[in-house]
């Protein structure tokens, strides 16, 4: 393991070895048993490139009605808890009393990004976000708290984690692309992207 700092983002190389994020993608698997992954609009009406599901209190979800976090799956069920091999990161990169209420999870097929955004839907900025990366490797794109300026890249592999806390909790970010075929721990490739969330 191997930690960095980039522009206050902590990024943690290779927190997880492999036995670890197999663990970590049994359990997401279990959680999209009850909770199947799907498409969210954005609020101009354009779907999203990811699907998305959710674990925890709160599901962070978006419409035409705007983004927002939901108690519930668009399928009217309650989300799933959030397993505990996914709470160990938290705990792990925080050392926070305080647990998170919402694990979005994100699935990357080869085509998918993530266009620059900040994460405020969340009450309280003074909570980081823990990301967690498995499966296919992704070129992450940091920038500033403002929109626009020079950003920085950092190629995230499976098992990298990242906090975005402290002054850089609402630094812009994003995927510009996946790089099929650099992992084997998604039987059918593509990358699941982790978010840990305090929501209210
Ligand atoms: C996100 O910002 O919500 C996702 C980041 C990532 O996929 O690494
Ligand atoms: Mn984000």
């Amino acid at each position: 393991m191997n930690r960095l700092t980039l522009r206050g983002f902590e990024i943690y190389k290779g927190l997880l070895d492999v036995t670890g994020q197999q663990a970590i993608v049994a359990a997401v698997r279990e959680v999209v048993k009850s909770a199947p992954l799907f498409r969210p609009e954005t609020p101009n009406g354009s779907s999203m490139s990811v699907r998305m599901t959710a674990a925890g209190a709160y599901g962070w979800f978006s419409d035409r009605a705007g983004y927002r976090y939901v108690p519930t799956h668009p399928g009217g069920q309650r989300w799933p808890a959030i397993p505990r091999e996914i709470l160990d990161v938290w705990d792990r990169t925080t050392a926070l009393s305080r647990q998170p209420e919402c694990c979005l999870i994100n699935y990357y097929a080869p085509d998918a990004k993530m266009g620059m955004h900040q994460d405020k839907d969340e009450a309280d900025f003074q909570w980081p976000v823990v990301s967690v990366s498995l499966g296919d490797d992704a070129l992450f794109r940091i920038g500033n708290t403002t929109r626009g300026g020079k950003t920085e890249s950092l190629w995230l592999q499976s098992g990298d984690v990242v906090v975005m806390g402290g002054a850089a909790r609402l630094t812009y970010h994003g995927v510009d692309r996946i790089k099929p075929n650099t992992s084997t721990l998604l039987p059918k490739g593509g990358r699941i992207n982790l978010t840990l969330r305090i929501v209210e």
